[in-house]
């Protein structure tokens, strides 16, 4: 008998490169000759990020940064053990990693078979650990998942979805990623960040996130100066809860027990202009953070493209769809957690809801 569960969390690159680096995101941007000097002068920075920061451009707090999140993907991956389930199905962006300038879908079902998944031989550009950079586990190019697929349950899925209005895309196999984008791989690995393996079948969904920005700039860092030619916009955010409550609702009537995982951080400092892109918006963040503890969906539901892409939070799109799927389902937050950077790009928050 069908079962759901909710899941969020983060899919933060750097956390596969180690912490001498992780800071890597605001060097660069901190090189960027456009921003102001008076901007980027520490001494100007809101005091928690001058303390992560400290002397040593971040290292000592990498490592906690990095030990917090692990804790927080360790809780993530025993309630889906827990949980036992038959297939799991992310919610992830796409930075102009599979789809590119020929075909740009809002929302996609992938329908993959088995697939080998190289994490860095397959690695591009947005996931930080191409071209053989060194990664924290010290893997070789060799490293490697046997990923098992569950086409049937894609197929039910995007069959679901399409009688229900929602004219959603599929594929069978991927176009220009050679496995899948870094939302979806970077979830496995994080969840298996103890490499105890991944055996659950996995169908990725991948979501326009990046709208105006996915092609002209390639989803991911741009100079502040840079003269981009924007892109049509993403789907909205209630589209996006809209997607997520038909999912649970045709996934409640199948045969499979279900994990909706929900892959990304929140606010992210590289898409936030009005802090000159040094640190992510965490009022903004810690508002939607209230709202979801609260049960507050019409607070999530009345966002619009405008509002996330002001606040560097396009990739919280990847969670209005759990939002919708947990309202449609009447599903209880279990726990959750909210960890807070200015240094490390963005706001990292986890979550388990109670199987429905
Ligand atoms: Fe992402």
């Amino acid at each position: 008998m069908a079962e759901i569960l909710g899941l969020g969390l983060s899919h933060y690159p750097p956390l596969s490169t180690p912490d001498s680096i992780m800071s890597g995101i605001l060097r660069y941007t901190l090189n960027d000759a456009s921003i102001p000097d008076s901007a980027k002068d520490p001494k100007n920075w809101p005091a928690q990020m001058r303390r992560e920061w400290a002397d040593d451009l971040g290292v000592k707090a990498a490592a906690q940064h990095r030990a917090q999140l692990v804790e927080q993907f360790r809780r993530v991956r025993q309630s889906l053990d827990d949980f036992k389930p038959d297939v799991v199905m992310i919610w992830g962006d796409d930075q102009y990693e599979n789809f590119k300038e020929d075909i740009v879908p809002p929302f996609t079902v992938l329908a993959y078979e088995d697939m080998d998944l190289y994490p860095w031989r397959h690695a591009q550009n947005s996931s930080m650990v191409d071209n053989g950079k060194p990664n924290a586990w010290g893997e070789g190019p060799e490293k490697h998942y046997r990923l098992k697929g569950q086409r049937d349950a894609a197929k039910y899925l995007i069959s679901g979805l399409i009688k229900s209005d929602i004219d959603v895309s599929y594929a069978y196999k991927p176009l220009h990623h050679s496995s899948l984008a870094h939302a979806f791989t970077n979830a496995i690995l994080y969840l298996d960040y103890d490499r105890v393996g991944w055996d659950y079948p996995t169908i990725a969904v991948p979501i326009n996130c990046y709208g105006s920005k996915v092609i002209s700039a390639k989803g991911f860092l741009t100079r502040m100066d840079d003269q981009l030619v924007l892109d049509p916009p993403s789907p909205s955010p209630a589209r996006c809860m809209q997607l997520g409550a038909l999912t649970a609702k045709i996934f409640a009537d199948s045969p499979w027990r279900v994990a909706l995982v929900a892959s990304s951080s929140w606010s992210h400092a590289f898409l936030c202009d009005k802090h000159y892109r040094l640190y992510p918006d965490t009022t903004a963040d810690q508002k939607l953070y209230e709202a979801m503890v609260q049960g507050n969906f019409d607070y999530w539901r009345a966002q619009t493209t405008e509002d996330f892409d002001i606040s560097g939070q396009q990739e919280i799109l990847n969670w209005s769809p759990l939002l919708g799927a947990m309202q449609a389902l009447g599903a209880k937050l279990n726990w959750s957690s909210f960890v807070e950077t200015h240094v490390f790009n963005s706001n990292k928050v986890f979550a388990v809801y109670d199987p429905v």
